[in-house]
């Protein structure tokens, strides 16, 4: 989150930002509970949509901020898609690359101006640091960011920007691992009877398949499928044993999280609603275990549902 208020900073008063609709819930809570305040305009867009993104356009247009793919529904922006529109008006492109890393998705060499990652996610790999990282294509990025960081004090520790430099050594394996992984549970999910909205872009059953083969250089291995309420969200969670009930992602660990409550629990539930999240809602982040052993666990937790 320091990463994206340093992000933020670059803005001033009278600014507009297009924000995609499906975010990190953390995102929308710094935009509405602190941005906002600064008499910035923040407007939330299905950035999946390039029309829908032309037609937000203004001309205080400043930032496009995407998540791509998004938390907890994984859908899909057309980064240089969005990187035109953005250009032709005078604004920039920011994309969150939390999900994918920079080993799957690399979106300045697809018209971004400027890349985030939560280090504390697929970066670090291992559940025990926390950090962010923007990374800008200009000199004026460089030196706003390093500005803001000395000003306004978001700056990590020199422990965990080395648990960050050890995990990156061994980001593409981990990432090879995860990639399995998740395609086998993703493939698992999708014939289960009481699975249903299964998100997973590696899928060809996603609406935007082809997109991700486009732009991603995997797929990575976090999805979502829906229950069918929030008790048979809760019976599942409870019934769970590798997978660990939590709520972050991208760790050698497998993860499960009801996105209502945790990632999306600080936006309102009309927001929810607007994003689609419903109550039986649940996100997998596959880890690198035995894949044969996740599935059983998924199974037996099922069984439960
Ligand atoms: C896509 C995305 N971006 C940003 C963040 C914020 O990361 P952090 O918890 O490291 O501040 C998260 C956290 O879950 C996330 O999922």
């Amino acid at each position: 989150m320091a990463a994206i208020s340093a992000l933020v900073a670059m803005l001033k008063a009278g600014d507009h930002v297009i924000c995609s609709r499906d975010v990190y819930a953390g995102t929308v809570r710094l935009f509405e509970q602190i941005v906002s305040g600064y008499n910035i305009q923040i407007e939330y867009v299905d950035t999946s949509d390039l029309k829908a993104v032309a037609a937000a356009m203004k001309p205080n247009t400043k930032l496009i901020h995407i998540e791509t793919p998004s938390n907890p529904l994984m859908v899909l922006t057309d980064i240089a898609g969005v990187a035109k529109i953005a250009h032709a008006g005078g604004a920039e492109v920011s994309v969150d690359n939390t999900f994918l890393s920079p080993a799957l998705q690399s979106p300045l060499a697809l018209g971004a101006d400027i890349v985030m990652h939560s280090t504390t996610k697929y970066l670090n790999g291992h559940s025990d640091g926390l950090g962010g990282a923007l990374i800008g294509s200009k000199p004026e990025h460089k030196e706003r960011f390093l500005l803001v960081q000395k000003a306004a004090g978001g700056v990590m520790s020199p422990f965990e920007c080395f648990l960050v430099l050890r995990g990156i050594k061994t980001l593409p394996l981990r990432i090879r691992q995860h990639e399995e992984n998740g395609r086998a549970v993703a493939e698992y999910l999708s014939t289960h009877p009481k699975v249903s909205k299964l998100a997973y872009p590696g899928l060809k059953s996603h609406p935007q398949y082809d997109l991700a083969v486009k732009q991603q250089k995997g797929f990575g291995s976090m999805m979502s499928f829906e229950l069918k309420s929030r008790e048979e969200a809760g019976r599942f969670l409870a019934a769970i044993k590798i997978f660990l009930n939590a709520e972050s992602l991208g760790g050698v660990e497998s993860l499960a999280s009801h996105s209502a409550t945790t990632t999306h629990g600080s936006v309102s539930q009309e927001f929810r609603d607007s994003m689609g999240i419903n109550e039986g809602r649940i996100r997998l982040s596959i880890g690198i275990e035995d894949k044969e052993d996740l599935i059983a666990d998924l199974e037996q937790a099922l069984k439960a549902v």
